[in-house]
């Protein structure tokens, strides 16, 4: 079993992984996503796993099976993933945002099936903002906790990246270029830019998202060494 030979790094520390992308609801049958497997997350929980981790995966819907031994918390929209976060962030040592959260939600729900009419020929969706669920845990956070977010970004990743470290006071950010059709949403393969508060970048070679969830994990453990 790899675990086995993953340094302990991370014994007694409890990390929340947060992963998917998540769903917000027009209707009963409907709802809109984003192209999130969901798989840079498991990996990311996997290895806070092998590195010793209590881990607490909060997961929206994905085609994964999680890794033995995490407590999984299954959600569905944002609002569910901010009250799962802002629930467990209290008693956890690091928090890893690596789910792909809508920036929009339905302003209303309808309670039934949405449904055309003869008279209209085009369907009009109100959106509303969602919350920053990184922001509120910014808010709460204590001197010991370390935070660490992904960015997808389409151009400009180091001064976006930048600006979400600090917006979102994180410890660590790692930043994915989601223009490029061979790296980020869906595939197995992922390279990231890891930004860091004092400005110090570091890009990883384009690997597998199971060794970049294994560097991730290593920094964690190097920020909990620092704190
Ligand atoms: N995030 C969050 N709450 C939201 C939206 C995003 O906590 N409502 C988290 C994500 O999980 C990720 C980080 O914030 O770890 C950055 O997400 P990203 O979508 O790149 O940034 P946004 O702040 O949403 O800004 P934008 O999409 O406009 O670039
Ligand atoms: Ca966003």
């Amino acid at each position: 079993h790899l675990g086995l030979f993953a340094p302990q790094t991370l014994v007694g520390k409890r990390v929340i992984v947060t992963a998917g992308g998540t769903r917000e609801r027009l209707d009963p049958v409907r709802f809109l996503t984003n192209d999130s497997s969901g798989k840079m997350g498991y990996a990311v929980a996997a290895a806070a796993q092998q590195a010793g981790a209590t881990v607490t995966l909060i997961t929206a819907p994905t085609k994964l099976t999680p890794p033995a031994g995490v407590t999984v918390v299954p959600i569905q929209s944002t609002t569910d993933l901010a009250q799962a976060v802002l629930a467990a962030f209290p008693k956890a040592d690091a928090l890893i945002m690596a789910a792909a959260v809508a920036d929009f939600q339905p302003e209303v729900t309808a309670d039934q099936k949405i449904k055309k009419t003869a008279d209209n020929d085009e369907f009009i969706l109100k959106l509303k903002k969602t919350p920053d669920i990184l922001k509120q845990v910014a808010a709460i956070k204590q001197p010991g906790q370390v935070t660490v977010g992904f960015a997808a970004e389409t151009q400009n990743l180091l001064a976006n990246g930048q600006k979400k470290l600090q917006s979102k006071s994180l410890d660590l950010l790692a930043a994915n270029d989601v223009s490029r059709a061979d790296i980020g949403f869906n595939g197995d393969d992922n390279q990231v830019t890891f930004i860091m508060p004092d400005g110090v970048t570091d890009q990883t070679p384009k690997t597998s998202k199971v060794v970049i969830a294994r560097a991730l994990v290593d920094r964690v453990a190097q920020l909990f060494a620092e704190k």
